[in-house]
């Protein structure tokens, strides 16, 4: 059936891949995003893979009166919410504005969408919810004792939504708790663009690659692991894009919480995603062994055992397609969009 979707930071990474999945099945989509972590290049994109145009919103999520235009500039069947701030260590340095843009942001959406009769969320969380629980595998049971700025501020919005679908069944709620999204559309003409020296493993690599920077800094190889380097569940964009079309079917015939990990299950050591990398792009990455980076994890990984039986959902991208996959953006678009 056809929906009529509005998506919040749908211009971003993990916003424009699923919005191309939307697009491809049939439903109307409506990105409303403020860019600023994003460009309006993605728009023009978006329309070359799929053939179809896509709606835009330019606004901001905690203006109240923009948030309001959008619900009555259609009879939206459901919101996707992806806009927010994510990296970690801004969020250390200005809790107030992470927890202005992620919870605030969060709170006047609900309540607009709720005024407007829209009563569907699929909600952006993440395995940072967790903490550090002191086990590897993490299952959707395990207790949520966040342990940076950032993972208390979707830690919030969880029990935001919880609460409010507690008091307003009507109300449904999907999270879904990510782990490490890498990879890029096949089409190499979207992809993770981040500003600035990027944070996060996989843009380095990609960047290191195609001679943007000189080498990678491996953050620590005295890990209890097998090769000493930290683990972490990577899962292919295009997975976690499917993951959300999953959960809008579950919402449209279930009314209990969705509340599921979407992961692979199977980690791979920083080590073994550089190998892969260079192997991808056909050269070596030059890297060097830095001391540990402050408040990581030596290892976790998704159970992602919760959302196959709920959504009959797996990850079906492997490393491979993970490296190649980035490469091939990275390379068509060193400089981004
Ligand atoms: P992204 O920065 O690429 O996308 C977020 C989008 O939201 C951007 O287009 C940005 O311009 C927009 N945005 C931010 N604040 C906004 C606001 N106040 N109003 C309107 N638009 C706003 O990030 P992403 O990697 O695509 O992440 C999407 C969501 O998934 C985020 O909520 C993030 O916290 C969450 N998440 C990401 C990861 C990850 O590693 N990428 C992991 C777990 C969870
Ligand atoms: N790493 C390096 N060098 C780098 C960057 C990262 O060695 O330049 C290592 C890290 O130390 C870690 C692994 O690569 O062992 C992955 O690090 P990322 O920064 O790519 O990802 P994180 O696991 O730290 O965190 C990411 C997102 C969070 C999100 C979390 C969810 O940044 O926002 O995944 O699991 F919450």
């Amino acid at each position: 059936m056809t929906n009529s979707i509005l998506v919040t930071g749908g211009a971003g990474y993990i916003g424009s891949h699923t919005v191309v999945q939307l697009l491809e099945q049939d439903h109307h989509v409506t990105i409303l995003d403020n860019f600023s972590n994003s460009s309006p290049q993605v728009l023009e994109r978006i329309q070359r893979i799929t053939g179809k145009q896509v709606a835009l919103i330019k606004a901001d999520i905690r203006d109240r009166e923009s948030v309001r235009d959008a619900f009555k500039s259609r009879q939206f069947d459901a919101v996707i919410h992806f806009a927010g701030l994510k990296a970690v260590g801004e969020g250390e340095a200005f809790p107030l504005k992470y927890y202005d843009n992620n919870v605030t942001g969060s709170q006047v959406l609900l309540e607009e969408m709720l005024q407007a009769g829209v009563n569907r969320i699929v909600f952006s969380s993440s395995a940072t919810v967790y903490g550090a629980p002191g086990q590897t595998q993490y299952h959707e049971n395990l207790e949520l004792a966040p342990i940076n700025v950032y993972g208390r501020t979707k830690r919030i919005v969880e029990d935001m939504l919880r609460d409010t679908n507690k008091a307003q069944p009507q109300l449904r709620i999907a999270l879904l708790r990510y782990f490490n999204p890498v990879g890029a559309h096949p089409s190499g003409l979207i992809g993770e663009d981040p500003n600035g020296i990027p944070n996060n493993l996989m843009p380095f690599i990609a960047q290191v690659a195609v001679g943007k920077r000189e080498k990678l800094s491996i953050f620590g190889n005295d890990y209890p692991t097998p090769d000493g380097t930290g683990m972490r569940d990577f899962i292919h964009v295009q997975d976690l894009a499917s993951g959300h079309l999953a959960a809008l079917n579950y919402l449209a015939e279930n009314d209990s919480p969705l509340i599921v990990n979407l992961g692979t299950g199977r980690p791979y050591s920083v080590l073994e995603m550089v190998n892969a990398f260079g192997k991808a792009c056909g050269k070596d990455i030059s890297y060097q062994f830095s001391p540990r980076r402050a408040g990581d994890l030596a290892e976790y990984y998704a159970d992602p055992a919760l959302a196959t039986s709920l959504l009959g959902w797996t990850a079906k991208h492997g490393i491979e397609e993970m490296c190649m996959d980035t490469w091939r953006w990275q390379s068509d678009n060193p400089d981004g969009y």
